[in-house]
């Protein structure tokens, strides 16, 4: 549970032109965001810069150096002035665990999602990027790092006032939701929150992909275990290797090899490129799910096609009740994640604003996680069926908390929480900010 240092949501009214950064995947996305005060109108100009998977495992300069680079080429490309006396504002998405003492510093505790960069855990991620930049004389000035749950959770509301919880059910999976200042025992006592009112809300960063890192509650498979031990942190982020799309996928192909030692399926065909790690995704999975041809032929072709095996009839069933049964499992600890933040708020209805692979693209992802969570929080059939929001039995949308498509949190969150730091310092509301945004 960490905290972000972003006081309540926002009024929509926020104004102000910003860069903004995302750093989370194989892509390095930056903006141009121009918030005009009206959720109807906002600019955003933007470009991805490919980052070689070599940086994922590389060290923290050839990180820092290629985010500083991608930044001025995007600067230059889009003909963006800023100077030393009115430096361009930039809100950095930073989707991994990091302690923020302060709104525009984040301390990277332990990279996630297979990344495992030298030199950055234990850092002020924030720090390193500023020498990066001030490297290459980049007139920019860094105000917010911002996880990726808060910046849904932010965006969204710039929108949709019913937003309860930013979420994110992708590669990784985490969620952020807004609390009062006064039951944040964590920071109680701290400086800089004895200058706040007890009743400031502010957003935390759940990051509960950790939930469970001594695996004592949730019940695990020889395939989880061979998952976290072959990981680059083992012991690290125990409910997201069972629950996120950057595992669904590996989780399957491992179970498979195993069938296959036992001479279970695929008997006397070599699987040598079933062998190769991560080599599955969640859409493989999907496919597989979803496919309603009476001798599951679209997943036989897929599967010679991928990994050159031909399959018979009980494989392919087999095939398809595995793919189905491993997404169930992510998509109901999707649910139990949500629904703990819900029950610990005391919150009855709202929306959950979702964004990640899993949710946009796993089609029967969103149904299972509606179907959990009411579950969990005991609703009844009529009160779901009463409040179908969606009028078509969908059952993310049915009840009184649902599951909505986040605004884009990694730009429109990112500036929307720039936006409202500037604002803040600007009524010399220090409390959470160490520079001064000039
Ligand atoms: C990270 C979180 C992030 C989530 C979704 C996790 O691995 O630790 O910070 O929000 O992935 O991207």
């Amino acid at each position: 549970m960490y905290v972000t240092w972003v006081l309540g949501f926002p009024t929509g009214k926020e104004t102000g032109d910003f860069l903004t950064i995302d750093l989370g995947g194989t892509n390095l996305r930056v903006c141009w965001i121009s918030l005009r005060g009206n959720e109807n109108e906002i600019g955003i100009k933007q470009n991805s810069y490919k980052m070689s998977p070599k940086i994922k495992t590389g060290e923290a300069s050839e990180l820092w150096s290629f985010v500083a680079e991608s930044l001025k080429t995007f600067i230059e490309e889009q003909s963006l002035k800023g100077t030393k006396e009115k430096p361009l504002h930039l809100g950095f998405t930073f989707s991994y665990p990091a302690i923020q003492e302060y709104i525009d510093q984040g301390v990277l505790q332990t990279w996630t999602k297979g990344f495992d960069i030298k030199g950055i855990e234990g850092k002020d991620v924030a720090t390193q990027l500023r020498t990066a930049m001030s490297s290459l004389d980049l007139p920019v000035k860094l105000v917010a790092v911002v996880n990726d749950t808060t910046g849904a959770m932010i965006a969204s509301s710039y929108h949709d006032s019913q937003t309860i919880i930013g979420a994110i059910f992708g590669t990784g999976c985490n969620a952020a939701y807004m609390d009062k200042i006064s039951n944040i025992r964590k920071i109680r006592s701290s400086d800089e929150i004895k200058k706040l009112d007890p009743e400031t809300p502010m957003a935390i960063n759940c990051e509960y992909g950790a939930f469970d890192n001594a695996r004592k509650v949730l019940p695990v498979t020889p395939y989880d275990d061979q998952i976290d031990a072959q990981s680059p942190r083992p012991g690290e982020q125990a409910f997201e290797k069972l629950s996120a799309g950057l595992y669904l996928g590996e989780i399957f192909r491992l179970i498979i090899l195993d069938m296959h030692a036992r001479h279970l399926i695929f008997t006397g065909q070599g699987i040598d490129k079933l062998r190769e790690p991560y080599s599955i995704d969640t859409s493989f999975l999907s496919n597989i799910e979803d496919d309603d041809t009476p001798d599951l032929s679209t997943s036989a072709a897929e599967f010679q096609s991928t990994f050159g095996v031909s399959m018979t009839q009980p494989e392919r069933q087999f095939s398809r009740a595995l793919a189905k049964i491993i997404a169930i499992r992510g998509a109901r600890l999707c649910a139990t994640g949500i629904a703990a933040i819900c029950r610990h708020q005391n919150i009855s209805s709202g929306h959950v604003a979702a964004d990640g692979s899993v949710v946009n693209k796993h089609p029967k992802f969103k149904k299972r996680w509606g179907r959990a969570l009411g579950e969990i929080l005991d609703w009844s059939q009529s009160e779901r069926e009463e409040r179908d929001e969606s009028g078509e039995g969908d059952e993310s949308q049915m009840g009184p908390i649902v599951l909505t498509s986040a605004e884009d949190g990694s730009g429109v969150g990112a500036a929307v929480i720039a936006a409202m730091t500037l604002e803040r310092l600007q009524r010399g509301e220090k409390a959470g900010v160490k520079g001064t945004g000039e």
